[in-house]
């Protein structure tokens, strides 16, 4: 293989896909790999789709890109299916999630401004938190293996504890406009937040005039087993943002909100070019298509539940190797007792994929069609990892 002229930001694997069917990844040289991480909960129909493949192909020989400076009907049509699914009355279209965040945090600052509180454009969030790589983004994440070596922190961002109420109230002051959360962290480990502690959120939100932002880039979109992940809570949001899953491997991003969220969004105070463009909205209504249809997310909890018994399984005999088994519906973390990176590892050679995330967790996030056989034959790929590394580590102490 010739050296590529890449960035070196990226530590690949090795692996060359050519095609994708479904769960499977073929690579070049024809080898299939079972995919558990669907480009990181991006592939949520699976790979080639034939209603995504028709609805990108009937939309790429009529019209590509117009810009926003015309009317898009696919993003009047997709608007109004996710404002009719959710809390939202409103829709901001993006390319991918860190936009998404972007709109919602420039969203929220807006309001308070609109308001007259220009002073209050601070965004509380968590440690372990992941919204992206942007200036905005990485200083609302606060890692800092993240910030290292790019300049000041941008201002305005303020980080407490995981779950942490009475750092979060101490954290809250004249300054806060707007407290940012994943209902379930992702790259922060697979960590969802109790629905008693959204709640608390939400309360203080409404004591305090500040707006609740929920991040469901990577647990929204049907992976939960519902629509969204904050419907599992009973609390809803007043901006929400979204990408991966809605794209189905289109680049697609959105920021949805109330329409009083929303008030200081008036026109030219936010825009892009490619957001929102004819072809991400063809493949975004198509994924509403499938999404929609209430047996699918059924077939989602169903698929789930064999998933996890299974895993829960493998927990008891792999007690070396597993931890606990963590996340909900079909976004779910194994912690693992051996380098999370060893387990992917181990998983790879058995042809499955898999994500490492924070806290030492491989994260499973299977594209939202896969079966139960299939959950079953990621089951038994998964077993014979365990069993290799366990066979390994006897090797080892021996
Ligand atoms: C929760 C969450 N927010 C935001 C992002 C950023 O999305 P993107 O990489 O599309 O900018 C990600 C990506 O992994 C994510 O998991």
């Amino acid at each position: 293989m010739a050296e590529a002229a890449l960035f070196d930001t990226f530590a690949r694997t090795p692996l060359r896909f050519e095609r994708g069917e479904g769960v499977w990844l073929v690579t070049e040289n024809g080898e299939r790999y079972l995919d558990f991480a669907a480009g990181i909960a991006v592939n949520s129909l699976g790979h080639a789709h034939p209603h995504l493949v028709e609805a990108l192909k009937a939309q790429a020989e009529k019209v590509w890109h117009t810009s926003n400076l015309y009317e898009v009907p696919g993003q009047e049509r997709l608007s109004r299916r996710l404002v009719d699914n959710s809390f939202a009355d409103k829709v901001f279209f993006t390319n991918s999630g860190a936009e998404a965040l972007e709109c919602a945090i420039k969203t929220a600052r807006r309001y308070q401004y609109v308001k007259g509180h220009p002073e209050r454009f601070h965004i509380i969030t968590f440690e372990g938190a992941f919204h992206g790589r942007t200036l905005a983004t990485i200083a609302a994440g606060g890692q800092a293996k993240y910030l290292e070596g790019f300049g000041p922190k941008v201002e305005g961002f303020d980080q407490v504890p995981f779950c942490d109420l009475e750092a979060l109230k101490a954290a809250v002051g004249d300054n806060t406009a707007a407290i940012l959360i994943e209902p379930i962290q992702g790259e922060g480990g697979i960590r969802p937040v109790p629905k008693e502690f959204l709640q608390a959120l939400r309360q203080i939100c409404e004591d305090e005039g500040i707006l609740l932002i929920f991040d469901e880039v990577q647990c929204g979109v049907g992976r939960t087993g519902k629509l969204f992940a904050y419907e599992w809570t009973g609390v809803a949001p007043d901006i929400m943002a979204l990408a991966k899953g809605i794209g189905g491997g289109f680049p697609l991003g959105a920021c949805l909100a109330t329409a009083e969220a929303a008030s200081g969004m008036t026109a030219g105070t936010h825009g892009t070019t490619y957001g929102g463009n004819p072809l991400a909205m063809a493949v975004g209504n198509a994924v509403l298509d499938v999404m929609l249809d209430e047996a699918f997310l059924e077939n989602v909890r169903d698929v789930a539940l064999v998933f996890r018994q299974g895993l829960a399984g493998l927990k008891d005999r792999f007690p070396g190797v597993i931890e606990e088994i963590r996340g909900e519906g079909l976004i779910l973390g194994i912690k693992a007792r051996v380098p999370a990176g060893e387990l992917v590892g181990a998983m790879r050679s058995e042809h499955m994929l898999a994500v490492p995330a924070g806290d030492n967790v491989v994260r499973l996030l299977p594209p939202l069609t896969v079966t139960a056989e299939e959950a079953r034959e990621g089951l038994r790929r998964i077993e014979k990892a365990a069993e290799k590394l366990v066979a390994n580590d006897l090797k080892k102490t021996a």
